[in-house]
């Protein structure tokens, strides 16, 4: 009998572990006020999330109290590292206090997301995702996992953050989830998509939306008999990486012609289907940029690669140039406990617990980035026309100083959207934003610009770059209490 009761008691903890295994592990802090764990969102499939619950979340029932899910760029960059440390969350990478972490206005969710970044990994190489849809419905797969663990989630307005490369997955996750919610097939509150110097086309950011207008000019101009690189060197430059960063003289002037060329092809390439080959164009137009120049920061035009440590190694879109991108990964197994790569594979590793003993963190995962080499160069607007359609509210977010993801690009696809709001949208004049961080401290200047109708907002962050974030954390900090807490975006 004694026998038969032990092994029933055995068993009993087996048959939870087979149940839970699709949900993988996870743990925490005692008080509860952060989670972590692995979602196994398909088989060998080992997604890292991490929760932090806002000290500020409101106690009352009825009132909802919003959640953030940061989604980092690259495709590759680690969010639960970089977003969460170098930008947003509670402590910095000296572990010290963030002044003005979003925790404050919003309990935050950092993945390492597609899988093989940062802490998530793969048993088989065969499993890293090969098209954005599949990575998109990974992060709802643990979304579902995560409605089941954070009783809260299911209530809460779920904010999409994404950064560079992750507004991409931000905006698909976006119409994913509506369609979920509207299906019954996931528990949650959809309260906004936020895409950052986000990557939702890369026409408008990389070859300019003028090269149409360009054709046009050919078919109406029929008097002059002129390539269309010609027509394009008069009236229809201005949006082009050489042209932007020519206006600014940070590109040699007699390289303007070449560059813009190798955008043309771009163009082609990308018109043809042949998004592969486009990205391989794509990096050698940031190369031949790097070379013409002399090493602009492609993440900001005021500075020059390397002077920046952090978007130095910042694989977000910003260090893509084939030259630039292996020393970022080899620098992985860093040792200084005061680098990102020395706390993730030290103090925090350790506090984790969970994470495998011979995984190394890296900030970037070049195979996780190769390996979505036939979608990197695909566009996202129609997921921002399908969430607008539905009525999610979407805001879009750009540094003034950003080349990669440059402004005048994201009011490029922008003004390209069908939504029915748009005209109006744009008619409206833009309001000027300035700040008092506390009573005494007022910033003198303009520091944003911000256009809101309906449910499109978009705001002009000036002196930032490609991380808004870090260049602006006070700016950025009102304009996600903004958005997530309906708080007044100026004084
Ligand atoms: C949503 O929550 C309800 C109530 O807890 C539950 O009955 C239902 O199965 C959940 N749906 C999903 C898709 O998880
Ligand atoms: C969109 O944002 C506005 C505030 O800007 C808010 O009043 C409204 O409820 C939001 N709509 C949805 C569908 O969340």
């Amino acid at each position: 009998m004694a026998t038969t009761h032990a092994g029933a008691l055995l068993l009993f903890p087996l048959v939870c572990l087979l149940v839970r295994g699709g949900a993988g592990v996870s743990t925490g802090t005692p008080d509860g006020a952060e989670r972590w764990g692995y979602a196994k969102v398909r088989p060998k499939t080992n997604i890292f999330w991490w929760y932090y619950r806002s000290p500020q979340r409101a106690s009352s029932v009825d009132k909802t109290w919003p959640t953030i899910l940061w989604l980092q760029g690259g495709p590759g960059g680690s969010g639960v590292g970089r977003g969460n440390f170098q930008e947003i969350g509670p402590l910095d990478v000296n572990l010290k206090p963030r002044k003005y972490t979003w925790l404050h206005k919003a309990d935050l969710i950092f993945v390492d997301s597609p899988v093989g970044v940062g802490y998530s990994y793969s048993e088989d190489p065969a499993a890293l995702v090969t098209t954005d849809l599949q990575a998109t419905e990974d992060i709802v797969q643990l979304l579902r996992a995560l409605t089941r663990k954070i009783r809260t989630l299911r209530r809460s307005p779920l904010f999409l953050v994404g950064e560079s490369y992750g507004g991409k997955h931000a905006a698909m996750v976006g119409t994913a989830i509506a369609r979920a919610i509207h299906a019954r097939t996931i528990n949650l509150t959809l309260g906004g998509v936020v895409l950052g110097d986000s990557w939702i086309s890369p026409t408008d950011f990389a070859v300019s939306i003028q090269i149409d207008s360009c054709f046009y000019y050919m078919h109406v101009s029929v008097i002059v008999a002129v390539t269309c690189t010609h027509v394009c060197t008069y009236c229809c430059l201005q949006l082009s990486y050489a042209t932007l960063l020519y206006y600014v003289s940070r590109l040699n002037d007699n390289a303007v012609d070449d560059t813009n060329k190798m955008a043309l092809l771009l163009k082609e390439q990308m018109q043809a289907g042949k998004f592969a080959t486009a990205r391989q164009t794509f990096t050698d137009l940031l190369d031949l940029i790097d070379s013409k120049s002399d090493s602009v920061a492609i993440d900001n035009f005021l500075l020059d690669t390397g002077m920046d440590p952090v978007l130095a190694a910042d694989l977000g879109l910003s260090s893509l140039r084939s030259t630039h991108i292996m020393p970022v990964c080899s620098q992985a197994s860093g040792s200084d406990p005061n680098t990102i790569e020395g706390i993730m594979n030290g103090v925090i590793k350790k506090k984790l617990k969970i994470i495998p003993e011979d995984l190394i963190w890296q900030q970037a995962s070049l195979d996780v980035y190769e390996a979505l080499v036939n979608d990197f160069m695909k566009p996202a607007i129609n997921e921002v026309d399908e969430l607008l359609s539905y009525g999610v509210n979407v805001t879009v977010y750009n540094g003034q100083l950003d080349v990669i993801c440059s402004t005048v690009g994201a009011e490029g696809w922008v003004r390209r959207l069908k939504w029915d709001g748009l005209r109006n949208f744009l008619s409206l004049p833009r309001q000027t934003l300035t700040y008092c961080d506390s009573v005494i401290h007022c910033s003198k200047g303009i520091k944003a610009f911000f256009r809101s109708y309906r449910s499109l907002q978009f705001y002009w962050i000036l002196e930032a770059g490609h991380m808004v974030p870090i260049d602006q954390p006070y700016g950025a900090f009102r304009m996600i209490a903004s958005i997530t807490q309906y708080q007044p975006p100026g004084i």
